[in-house]
């Protein structure tokens, strides 16, 4: 009996040793890095005063068929805000976003060491490598916990401002099983079904103050800036959600995905050219736990807040899409769904994404949760025609990888992942 115990213990304090040293390096080294920035707060007045340039005319060839869209009478929007969530596919917008931005020469405003705006701190401006107060900006799209004051003070006035939901029963999942092991709380479930385990008596796992606790309830509440821990009947939840909702001109729904590209297209005014892409970020389907109805009616309660977010949107969207045209909506589709696929055939080799130990180009590897290696990526096939290699590279590159490409200075990101790497 003791032993059993004892070797539980040992494995235990094995466990827990690097997640005490952990935080702690990290704390240490974002102090050291931040206290810069920390003077520069006194003096964030400043709103952003100019328009920046914009594209004088469509940049990419049109075709007879968009002919009928309004696009030819609008100009390619380039101040966008997209609030980049946590486990909707957002890591495939990015990179959408990372190629227009790279081939018209906009400005993005990134964050300094890391891939995020030090999430979960709220954003501040003075996060933004490079910032100057007026200092004004065309991009931003790192993860950050929103905070609209904030985010406006770097756009222009005209900025569109977007971000994308996913069903939270989905996201509930997604998120458990990409960050528990960086999450405390979750250590204690012993079970072979943690996630069930936790479902079944979420009350007694859970604690709001804990490290990392959001990243267990209502995760996209708390990414909007907002308070996860409401329940789903508080009047702040619905108050929250419209008040969003006057923040974001295009809310995008994860399991519509082209449809949320199209409309995003029409939004922005941009050609079809520029919304292809490949799935980017997505696991392993085996890693995927199918929750039974029961499980789905738990995750949906102890979500609450994130449903109602989630539903009041969806229902937006529906409407954006009906007012779009259903007919012509279906034809976009198509048309995107030919054209990636196009891509794929040129761009793919195997013509799907493979795990992580059969990817053989370092630069295409993505990151890994901790203590799994369930991301997927891409092989590019060797003989591709010269014109398409550079597209084809830039569509599989991973985010921190783009973002390294694109000068954004790394160091806490990457070396957080080797310590991931090198303890688990
Ligand atoms: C909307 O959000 C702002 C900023 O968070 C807050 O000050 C304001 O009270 C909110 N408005 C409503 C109607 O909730
Ligand atoms: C989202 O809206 C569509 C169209 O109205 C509907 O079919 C679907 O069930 C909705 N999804 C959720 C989760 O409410």
């Amino acid at each position: 009996m003791s032993g059993i115990k004892g070797r539980k213990c040992k494995a235990l304090m094995r466990g827990l040793i690097p997640w005490i040293l952990l935080p702690n390096i990290m704390l240490l080294l974002y102090c050291l890095t931040n206290t810069s920035q920390e003077k520069m707060r006194s003096s964030r007045e400043d709103t952003c005063p100019l328009s920046m340039a914009r594209l004088l005319k469509k940049s990419s060839t049109m075709s007879p068929q968009s002919a009928e869209s309004q696009s030819q009478l609008c100009s390619p929007r380039v101040n966008i805000m997209f609030m980049k969530t946590h486990k909707t596919a957002s890591s495939t917008i990015l990179n959408v976003l990372f190629r227009f931005g790279e081939k018209h020469k906009l400005k993005f405003a990134f964050p300094d060491g890391r891939n995020d705006f030090f999430y979960p701190s709220p954003f501040l401006c003075s996060q933004v490598k490079d910032y100057r107060p007026g200092e004004c900006f065309n991009i931003v799209c790192n993860h950050m916990r929103f905070d609209h004051q904030e985010v406006s003070k770097l756009l222009p006035l005209d900025a569109v401002y977007v971000t994308i939901l996913r069903d939270p029963v989905d996201l509930f999942e997604s998120s458990f099983h990409y960050y528990h092991r960086a999450v405390p709380l979750t250590w204690r479930l012993s079970g072979e079904n943690k996630l069930e385990e936790f479902l079944n008596n979420p009350q007694a796992f859970y604690s709001p103050e804990a490290y990392n606790s959001f990243y267990l309830k209502n995760l996209l509440f708390f990414d909007f800036g907002l308070d996860n821990n409401l329940e789903a009947d508080d009047p702040r939840v619905m108050r929250d959600i419209h008040n969003l909702s006057k923040h974001f001109h295009l809310v995008l729904i994860a399991e519509y995905f082209e449809e949320s590209l199209i409309l995003l297209k029409d939004l922005l005014c941009w050609s079809i050219d520029d919304i292809l892409y490949f799935k980017l970020n997505a696991r392993r389907s085996s890693s995927v736990s199918r929750l039974n109805p029961e499980m789905k009616a738990k995750a949906l309660q102890w979500n609450g807040a994130d449903w109602r977010l989630y539903q009041h949107f969806n229902a937006t969207f529906w409407a954006r899409v009906e007012a779009y045209g259903r007919e012509r909506m279906k034809r976009e589709v198509n048309q995107l769904r030919r054209r990636n696929a196009e891509m794929k055939a040129v761009c793919i080799e195997g013509g799907e994404a493979v795990g992580a130990q059969k990817i053989e180009d370092g630069r295409f590897r993505p990151w890994q949760p901790v203590g799994e290696s369930s991301i997927l990526g891409y092989n590019l096939k060797k003989d591709t025609d010269p014109k398409f290699k550079t597209i084809c590279e830039k569509m599989v590159t991973p985010e921190i990888e783009y973002l390294s490409n694109l000068g954004v200075s790394l160091w806490l990101t990457r070396l957080w992942g080797w310590l991931k790497d090198t303890i688990y």
